[in-house]
């Protein structure tokens, strides 16, 4: 099939290389001329395991070609995806639409045979019905079907989740653009994904509710392990002892720092402005999302106990910024919160992330990235691990670490504090 993906983020590209290599014909465009310049030499926009391989030899192939001209992408292309960003509107909780409806309007431009638009960015419930009413005008009658694909991938995984996803949701009553996008996915259908047709609202719905569901373990998590640390229990084993339950399920119940990322902020905060349009009271979501904003200020108390309340000229090296490891996304990472408490309050922070320096970090005062672990715990009075990448999970920090006195913050659960004490290092973590 001829494909055009708008939008060449990790989502666009993702899922464009993927349909590439199932064999079909795709265009990946983006506005953004020097990301596509890059491509078509290979140099890849985005950390993403197994990308840079797949990109190469489907380009190479010809069956995956980069292009900044949207209108004629458009024209080549039997399925139009939207992968464009939908992030917070600026003083809202509500999701800035105006990308996908600049889109929308270009795409109108090119429409002169059927095609289907699809919306793969997640959008609020609704906006299926925005995106037809743009396009629609008595010339493009039937010349078009708007239908909703949530993308369900997680950064770090995301080829592997588009290969073999859960669940492919397809909203759209139509039964020619069903049967079209069955077909698109039949490969992975037949690899054993769930495949699921629902009317548009519906898919656009499943993405929210999804998400929303998810942040809410995380939360509830965390809030337990805040319990555990006052009661001396173990949250490991409580992860462990619910996980067992399969009405509960072990996964996303591993208690941290406050969830991050480019979705479940955003998309918990879009789900309640849907809530209210839609006269509903989303309460336990609102409740999950001031949990989680509380979380960071309550992980920077514990820092300041730790240090015993003396920041200024404390030298605090952060193993991995990134929200999640194998990323290099940065989009509301709880450390974009603590480093500037911590640079404020006069600490020297250094950190290392597998992923490289970081652009945003930049502008803070006395922050410093450090080319390799042992340059950036040198000289530490306190190490956090803030992110779980591989590489943190067996380092000798005896003999890295020159103070005699550091302490270490294990956000991640990463240690063993049994092995940290044998060793006589100041170890803290959560809810253990
Ligand atoms: N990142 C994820 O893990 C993930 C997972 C599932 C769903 N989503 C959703 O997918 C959508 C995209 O997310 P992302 O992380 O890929 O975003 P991204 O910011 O990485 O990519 C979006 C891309 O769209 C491009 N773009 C914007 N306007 C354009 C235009 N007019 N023409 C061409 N290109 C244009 C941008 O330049 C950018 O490269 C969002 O709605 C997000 O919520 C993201």
């Amino acid at each position: 099939m001829k494909i055009c993906m708008i939008g060449s983020g990790y989502v666009g590209l993702v899922s464009g290389v993927c349909f590439a290599d199932l064999g079909n014909n795709v265009i990946c465009v983006d506005k953004e001329t020097n990301k596509i310049d890059n491509l078509k030499n290979g140099i890849i926009p985005i950390y993403e395991p197994g990308l840079e391989e797949l990109v190469k030899k489907n380009f190479k192939n010809g069956n995956l070609n980069f292009s900044t001209n949207l209108k004629d992408s458009v024209s080549k292309s039997d399925i139009i995806f939207i992968c464009v960003g939908t992030p917070t509107k600026k003083n809202t909780n509500a999701a800035d639409l105006s990308q996908i409806f600049a889109v929308t309007r270009e795409i109108k431009k090119s429409i002169k045979k059927y095609k289907i638009i699809v919306t793969k960015s997640t959008v609020p419930v609704a906006t299926g019905d925005e995106i037809e009413k743009i396009l629609s005008t008595s010339k493009l009658k039937k010349l078009f079907s708007v239908v909703s694909n949530p993308e369900f991938l997680r950064e770090g995984e995301a080829i592997r989740d588009f290969i073999y996803p859960d669940r492919i949701v397809i909203g759209t009553s139509e039964i020619r653009a069903n049967k079209i996008m069955k077909n698109l996915y039949s490969p992975l259908i037949s690899k054993g994904a769930n495949y699921l047709n629902t009317n548009r609202r519906a898919a656009e719905l499943i993405k929210y509710a999804s998400n929303a569901f998810l942040a809410s373990k995380i939360t509830f998590i965390n809030e337990i392990s805040n319990l555990c640390e006052n009661i001396g229990v173990n949250i490991e084993d409580v992860s462990i002892g619910m996980g067992l339950d399969k009405r509960i399920g072990s996964r996303f119940l591993r208690a941290g720092p406050a969830y991050g990322g480019s979705c479940f902020p955003k998309d918990t905060r879009a789900i309640t402005d849907t809530g209210i349009k839609f006269k509903t009271d989303l309460s336990l979501i609102k409740s999950v999302i001031k949990s989680n904003d509380n979380r960071t200020n309550l992980l920077l108390k514990r820092v300041q106990h730790i240090l015993k309340n003396k920041i200024k000229d404390k030298i605090i090296c952060f193993l991995g910024v990134t929200f999640k490891a194998n990323t290099d996304d940065m989009r509301e990472s709880s450390c974009l919160k603590m480093i500037p408490f911590l640079s404020k309050k006069g600490a020297n922070i250094n950190y290392f992330d597998p992923s490289g320096k970081k652009k945003i970090l930049q502008k803070i005062k006395n922050v410093n990235y450090l080319s390799s672990i042992k340059e950036a715990c040198l000289n530490a009075d306190l190490v956090i691990i803030h992110t779980e990448w591989n590489e943190f999970k067996s380092i000798n920090f005896k003999n890295l670490v020159k103070k005699k006195n550091f302490s270490i913050y294990d956000m991640r659960n990463i240690y063993s504090y049994k092995k940290m004490k044998r060793d006589n290092i100041k170890y803290f973590c959560i809810g253990r």
